[in-house]
């Protein structure tokens, strides 16, 4: 908590630190209310400043000395949230003791408790909640970790790298682990419980023997299995895909109840939310399974891109995060459905990362200032930064970009970097100049593409104009072009991709077929066209850009059935039910015959992935339409939805009763890409169904009762509530919870289905699961199950027009910006939307934000993005 303002961090004020750390000893014991922690710390100078800051905050300092001579008060100034040394030599070593108090912290940095075990979150600045220490990720140091705690209560204390040493003496375990590669603060983990362990082995590719070990709390070792697969499987994929080996001779995962975030990538001692790692068949839902796949992948893949090689400071954040999603989408890609995923992908980066860049925390991928970091792991940072690797990988082709990653590992091993160095080593291990490229890191917002095409039938020629600008966002105007890969397809009348032949073949990439869009307007030229074509634009979503592009609805409905571009072929679908959906909301929405016609096909298209058709059929979410517009009205978006969903459900009944009964076989559960594809079809046909028809509702109620996994049994829950009646929907939430109120991952489950619904997510019913046994307000997942499912999903009732849904959350944040500053702003971010809303609702907004503004003794996390939202 403050009380002046804080300020901002600039990019232009990095300086490389006055000492390096070479290594650093640590000792923890583990008291009842307390832990003592002792640090001993070799510093070598690194130019000539002889001024050493040490970070530290809410910390008990009890001694500090320099080269074994104790220093008083008068040796050292302290300054907020640090302790400064002067005057120092070349090498020095410093030894400290602080006392610190993790059953205390319920901001979940540092040190905590979580359940009975203790845990560490460190990034990004958690490590200085443990001790003083230079915490920032240019300091890099060899870790040595002793931890000593009751032997019968924590049996199991871990830290990072390999276990050195371990004896009992006096009731007392004492367990020292060494880290032998260098790494900053950020990375450091310690972990002590009464946990149990399920073991596998990983043989590397140079025949190296890697333990495998994951830690959970005794109940939950059988929803260990599927995390250890994923994790194999990572491990080949990343030494076959990016030739990157592990480095140690153990890998742990932790599983926590209680943590901010969804994983940590700690150096050999990966932290895990449980939600994100724990699953069985019959508590986990395929969604489930695809997200423990991904992001067990993700942490892993840290190991390189980001431990390994690390940033130089927090405004490089994208250098790790936006990579490394970039290859854990890759391994999504590889392990299931390549197209699925992109739409998966693309849809979240125009839904949620459209909205940020289009709202007051608009950021670059590279931002230059921020006031708490913990702000900036934003789906800028992740997604967008992940979108722009993927560019270079479309312009680098498949072997340049390997080559460009190659030569970025081997020269930075063991660094602090950049990301103009990652830049630097795709350039130079390519011969290619990105200069313009480079715009990407460091202008905000989302690109406008307008295109006009242009057919001259005599000339067999296609033309195609072009136009980009970027709009202003905070602090920043008159924006750059940016070098966009536009991967194009033209379709003949029977539905085949045409050759392309630019006139400009400079600006043509054949292999990826893509197009280099670089000036603000520019002008292509095809020849050899014989045929009017549809022009299918940034396929595979080649852009995070929005396009300006008016396809009629007769291309529309040719491309969902033709278009060889799965991505391409759903977009087109999403724009016609954007259409309907715009037209029902004038109250002029009836399907032609054509719309029917197209529907039909891709419903009874039984030689396309399950999965995809799943996904051609489902409209676009209410927030992905409120994006799409530049002012929304959330209630009208709910009913214009609802009605086309009812009449695409009455239109298609009978199509959507077969598709179900077809596909509803019986047979084991397994994790597998085909039955998630099959199941994931089957359950929107149950849901449709279930709108059209009553028949439906009593498919999903037996559904609900008899099935063998969380997925059907979830699937059916969620259609009950949707479209069976309130009685019916109450007592399958009630038999739900009686039959899963010891398992909290599935009764998070149960809150989120609720609290996000459009039928039962009401202000009073989310204020009544507010005081419900089930509840817990110093739990993320709890709280985000309710409150976040609430404001971001159940739009119709956090929109509601007496102002009670804001005020609800705004309450929330307020309470817990004192208990847990990372999750109150998190939380906060529907509120920061509140110019896009009609007027009404958008003036309540602002107010509520005003409100928590005025509660004054905010968080930094809380007042930044609080005073950003009302500038
Ligand atoms: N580096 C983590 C990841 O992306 C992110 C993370 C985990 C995090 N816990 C955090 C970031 C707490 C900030 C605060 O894999
Ligand atoms: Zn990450």
């Amino acid at each position: 908590m403050r009380d002046a303002q804080p300020k901002a961090i600039q990019l232009a004020d990095y300086r490389a630190p006055a000492y390096e750390v070479t290594d650093t000893h640590l000792r923890f014991e583990l008291h009842d209310g307390y832990t003592l922690v002792h640090s001993n710390l070799s510093l070598k100078q690194n130019g000539d400043e002889t001024e050493l800051l040490l970070n530290g905050q809410d910390l008990e300092l009890i001694s500090i000395k320099l080269d074994g001579k104790l220093l008083s008060e008068a040796d050292y100034t302290t300054a907020e949230e640090a302790l400064i040394l002067s005057g120092l030599g070349a090498s020095h070593t410093l030894e400290m003791t602080t006392r610190i108090y993790p059953e205390k912290n319920t901001a979940l940095e540092g040190l905590y408790r979580s359940g009975g075990m203790y845990c560490t979150q460190c990034e990004a600045e958690g490590f200085r909640r443990i001790t003083y220490y230079p915490d920032r990720p240019d300091v890099m140091s060899v870790f040595t970790t002793e931890i000593i705690a009751d032997a019968a209560r924590y049996p199991v204390l871990l830290s990072n790298g390999n276990p050195v040493s371990e004896k009992i003496e006096d009731g007392k375990k004492h367990v020292v682990w060494h880290d032998p590669h260098k790494k900053p603060a950020y990375l450091f983990a310690l972990v002590a419980g009464d946990l149990q362990v399920r073991d596998d082995h990983f043989t590397t590719c140079s025949g190296r023997e890697v333990l495998l070990r994951i830690f959970v709390e005794p109940q939950n070792v059988d929803k260990t299995e599927y995390a250890l697969d994923a994790l194999k499987r990572s491990m080949r994929w990343d030494e076959e895909v990016y030739g990157r080996e592990y480095d140690l001779d153990i890998f742990m995962i932790v599983a926590v109840d209680d943590f901010n975030m969804g994983a940590m990538e700690n150096k050999g001692l990966n932290i895990f939310n449980s939600s994100c790692v724990l699953a069985n068949p019959a508590t986990a839902t395929d969604a489930a399974y695809q997200r423990i796949e991904a992001i067990v992948a993700h942490e892993y893949f840290h190991n390189w891109s980001g431990n390994r090689v690390t940033c130089r400071d927090w405004f490089q954040l994208s250098l790790k995060e936006g990579f490394t999603v970039f290859r854990d989408a890759g391994f999504s890609a590889d392990m299931n459905s390549a197209t699925v995923k992109r739409i998966e992908d693309a849809t979240m980066l125009r839904t949620v990362q459209f909205a940020e860049d289009g709202g007051p925390m608009a950021h670059p991928v590279q931002p230059d200032s921020y006031i708490e970091i913990s702000n900036f792991y934003t789906v800028t940072i992740y997604e967008k930064g992940a979108e722009v690797v993927g560019m270079l990988h479309k312009i680098l082709g498949e072997e340049g970009f390997r080559k460009g990653s190659d030569l970025y590992f081997e020269r930075h091993d063991g660094q602090a970097v950049t990301i103009n160095e990652f830049v630097q080593a795709m350039e130079d291990a390519n011969d290619v100049d990105l200069t313009q490229f480079r715009l990407w890191y460091k202008q905000s917002g989302t690109p406008v593409v307008e295109v006009l095409t242009q057919y001259d039938h005599a000339a067999e020629r296609l033309t195609l104009n072009l136009r980009q600008y970027t709009p202003d966002t905070p602090g920043q105007t008159d924006k750059k072009p940016l070098w966009i890969p536009v991967q194009l397809g033209l379709i003949g009348h029977d539905g085949e991709d045409m050759e392309v032949r630019p006139d400009q073949p400079d600006f043509w990439t054949e292999d990826s077929q893509v197009l280099h869009f670089r000036e603000a307007e520019q002008t292509f030229s095809f020849g050899g066209v014989v045929e009017e074509p549809v022009v299918s634009l940034f396929r595979d979503f080649s852009a995070p850009v929005r396009i300006h592009y008016q396809h009629s609805q007769s291309a529309l409905r040719f491309m969902l059935q033709h278009d060889s571009d799965g991505f391409n072929r759903w977009d087109a679908g999403q724009q016609l039910m954007l259409h309907w959906i715009e037209l029902a909301e004038k109250g002029r929405f009836k399907f032609t015959q054509d719309d029917i016609d197209a529907l039909h096909t891709v419903i009874n298209d039984v030689e396309l992935d399950p999965a995809m058709v799943a996904y051609l059929l489902a409209l676009p979410s209410e927030s992905y339409i409120a994006e799409s517009r530049p002012q929304y009205d959330p209630v009208a978006i709910h009913k214009a939805r609802e009605q086309v969903m009812a009449a695409l459900a009455d239109t298609l009944s009978d199509d959507f009763k077969a598709c179900y009964q077809r596909l509803n076989v019986s047979g084991d559960y397994q994790p597998v890409p085909e039955d998630m594809a099959r199941r994931s079809l089957k359950n929107l046909a149950l849901s449709y169904w279930a709108k059209a028809d009553a028949e439906g509702v009593e498919a999903a109620r037996l559904q609900f009762s008899s099935a063998d996994n969380m997925t059907d049994q979830m699937a059916a829950l969620r259609t009950l509530v949707a479209h069976g009646n309130q009685a019916e929907a109450e007592q399958a939430l009630a038999e739900f919870y009686t039959q899963w109120q010891q398992d909290s991952l599935v009764v998070n489950q149960w809150l989120t289905v609720q609290c996000g619904s459009s039928k039962l997510g009401t202000p009073a019913h989310i204020r009544q699961l507010l005081e419900h046994e089930a509840f817990d307000w110093r739990n993320p997942n709890k709280v985000r199950s309710v409150i976040g499912a609430f404001a971001n999903q159940a739009l119709c009732h956090f929109h509601g027009a007496d102002g009670e849904g804001y005020k609800l959350l705004a309450d929330a944040v307020t309470r817990l910006n004192e208990s847990n500053p990372q999750i109150a702003s998190r939380l906060l971010t529907p509120l920061t939307r509140w110019k896009r809303l009609v007027p009404n609702q958008s003036q309540m907004m602002k107010s509520e934000l005003q409100r928590i503004m005025d509660h004054g003794s905010l968080s930094k996390d809380v007042y930044e993005v609080v005073s950003k939202s009302l500038m």
